[in-house]
């Protein structure tokens, strides 16, 4: 039997720290505002006015988890990247990637289920390296938020939320039945509810082009959420995911070492871990610091919590998240 074993990771943040009051100065918010609903102290932006792109983000991360790995990058038979904020429309942003990486000829695939998306990653990874395709997969889920964001007070309820940054995996096979390896990974979506957090344009739904002057002056080209009705969602989809995991490997939840969730708002997660009944010192946020990292909040969770001394070798690890789609996923990893 091959299973898939994580080897490596990385986690690269934009050094500029952007915080709650900074934002105060540019969109009618508060310090107390964003930190009473979200938990969110500060979060990091690229430099504005420099020419950098998610995949420039997703490099940094990825050599961080290949030297993590001890392996060279010549080494990775598949680039799987999870964005939704990529550097062109197309072509994947994995494409602009992998030369980045002087990986001219390995497949690249992007994959679009924003916040959910690392975890689709990791299944998508462990079936490539299961069924004996490839042995060394680069997972990496990558955004820069910052320049799609409508930073003045008509997009404060998005703006506050989201930041920059990039997580990286090295994913290899393993034969080992007992070891360090990924147990289980289980994914789920309902497009009912796919404009409850979005966005509108540019598409190709609409009669006439592809964008125009009154999309961009109603704001169809920033994101758009229906907050209450992703919160309430979330909140039953991530505690519903990780008992789906568990029950599936015969698991319970204090058999669970590190729980690492998506980071959209500390009080999901406080309500999750509340639901499931879990101790807190067992989860594992990074929300304060960096914001909503949509694709990468998970690998940067990962490196994080190794580099806190809360993730170990041989500890069960239970990751989910719930994102846009609505899609939501979870995986239960041996580290
Ligand atoms: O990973 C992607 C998934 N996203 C999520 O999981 C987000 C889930 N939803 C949430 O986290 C919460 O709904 C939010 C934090 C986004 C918003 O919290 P809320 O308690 O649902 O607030 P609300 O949208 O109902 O807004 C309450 C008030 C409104 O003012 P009025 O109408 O009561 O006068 C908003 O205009 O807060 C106002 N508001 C703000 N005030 C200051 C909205 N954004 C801000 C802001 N600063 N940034």
């Amino acid at each position: 039997m091959i299973f898939s074993k994580i080897v490596g990771t990385g986690a690269y943040l934009p050094p500029q720290i952007v915080t709650n009051s900074d934002l105060q100065k540019i969109m009618e918010t508060t310090d107390e505002w964003i930190q009473q609903r979200t938990g969110i102290k500060e979060r990091r932006w690229v430099e504005q006015d420099k020419a950098v792109g998610t995949s420039d983000l997703a490099l940094e991360a990825a050599k961080i988890a290949l030297a993590d790995a001890k392996i060279e990058a010549s080494e990775i038979d598949m680039i799987i990247m999870a964005t939704l904020s990529p550097d062109h429309d197309f072509p994947g942003t994995g494409c602009f990637l992998q030369p980045k990486l002087g990986l001219a000829g390995i497949p690249a695939l992007d994959i679009r289920q924003q916040c959910t998306g690392f975890i689709y990653g990791l299944s998508i990874a462990d079936q490539f390296i299961r069924s004996g395709t490839y042995k060394k997969i680069l997972l990496v889920g990558a955004e820069i938020h910052s320049r799609g964001l409508n930073k003045t007070t008509a997009g404060r309820d998005i703006a506050v939320l989201f930041g920059d940054g990039a997580g990286a995996c090295v994913i290899a096979a393993t034969n080992d039945p007992t070891g360090s390896r990924v147990l289980s990974t289980h994914l789920h979506a309902d497009g009912r509810f796919a404009k409850e957090l979005w966005i509108q344009a540019p598409g190709s739904a609409y009669a006439g082009p592809w964008m125009s002057k009154e999309r961009v002056e109603k704001g169809e080209h920033f994101g758009a959420m229906n907050g209450k009705t992703v919160f309430v969602h979330a909140s039953r989809r991530m505690p519903e995911v990780v008992l789906e995991a568990l029950e599936a490997n015969h698991l319970k939840l204090s058999d669970v070492d590190l729980f690492v969730f998506h980071q959209a708002n500390l009080r999901i997660n406080e309500m999750v871990a509340k639901q499931l009944g879990i101790p807190e010192d067992k989860v594992f946020n990074t929300i304060e610091k960096f914001g909503n990292t949509t694709a990468a909040t998970i690998p940067i969770g990962f490196s994080e919590a190794i580099k806190a001394g809360k993730l170990k070798p041989g500890m069960l690890v239970a990751t989910a998240a719930f994102g846009s789609g609505f899609t939501w996923a979870s995986a239960l990893i041996r580290w």
